[in-house]
């Protein structure tokens, strides 16, 4: 859990999270607390390397690279659910079998919910930006966010993210130069990075004329 809350809101933020009316059979519904979800029992049997996507969206980076890439698990965060069931139809559309979700809140539960050392790869694509300085609290690059991504990736995974939002993106890189267990390698930052899905919200932000950052790390072995 992030937030330093009583152990009442607690419980009343997991009540939140395993009430959903949302039925499906790629949704990994978590039942109890400080239980892992087994990633490799929710997936095909022949998949083995797993990527988390951390606030998917409507699922367009997903859907890309999970049906390029059918031998690996994607599982995508996203606490909108109309956002999850709309990359559910372009999911059943493609076929594809290797697409999870979880509707989880991730700034309310996270590490507790998902095994150590098991991703090969974390996004975090144009996550929300907090202009504000009393919202700043609420940005999904923190310390501690970065300790516990670190703990699920495997040695050597990458973290990749991107934003529009210069200042978020300055204060990720002096983040990362305070956090010697991620390296990057061959860059510290780019404003390319062809070769990637682009989002919607990426092309709008494109369209829009605005510098964009790519920050890729390596989890240090
Ligand atoms: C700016 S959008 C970017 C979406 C997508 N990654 C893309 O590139 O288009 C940020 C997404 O993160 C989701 N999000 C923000 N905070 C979240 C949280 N704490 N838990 C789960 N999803 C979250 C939002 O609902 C939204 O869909």
């Amino acid at each position: 859990m992030h937030l330093l809350v009583s152990p009442e809101i607690q419980e009343k933020l997991w009540k939140f999270t395993t009430k959903t009316s949302y039925r499906s059979d790629y949704l990994l519904q978590p039942k109890e607390l400080g239980k892992k979800i087994d990633l490799k029992k929710s997936f095909p049997e022949e998949i083995q390397n797993f990527v988390l996507e951390l606030g998917s969206g409507w699922g367009e980076v997903a859907i890309e690279l999970a049906s390029n890439d059918r031998q690996t698990g994607y599982l995508l965060m996203e606490k909108k659910v109309n956002r999850i069931i709309h990359t559910e139809k372009q999911r059943k559309t493609l076929g594809l079998e290797n697409i999870r979700y979880m509707t989880v809140n991730f700034q309310w539960f996270f590490d507790e919910l998902l095994e150590k050392e098991i991703f090969d790869k974390i996004i975090i694509n144009f996550p929300d930006p907090w202009p504000k300085k009393k919202h700043r609290k609420n940005r999904l690059m923190q310390s501690q966010m970065l300790e516990q991504i670190y703990d699920l990736l495997k040695p050597g995974g990458k973290l990749i993210f991107a934003t529009d939002y210069g200042p978020y993106a300055r204060k990720t890189i002096s983040l990362f130069r305070k956090f010697p267990k991620f390296v990057w390698e061959e860059k510290e930052y780019e404003f390319e990075r062809p070769g990637f899905p682009v989002s919607f919200f990426e092309t709008e932000k494109r369209n829009e004329g605005r510098r964009i950052y790519y920050l890729n790390r390596t989890k240090v072995k």
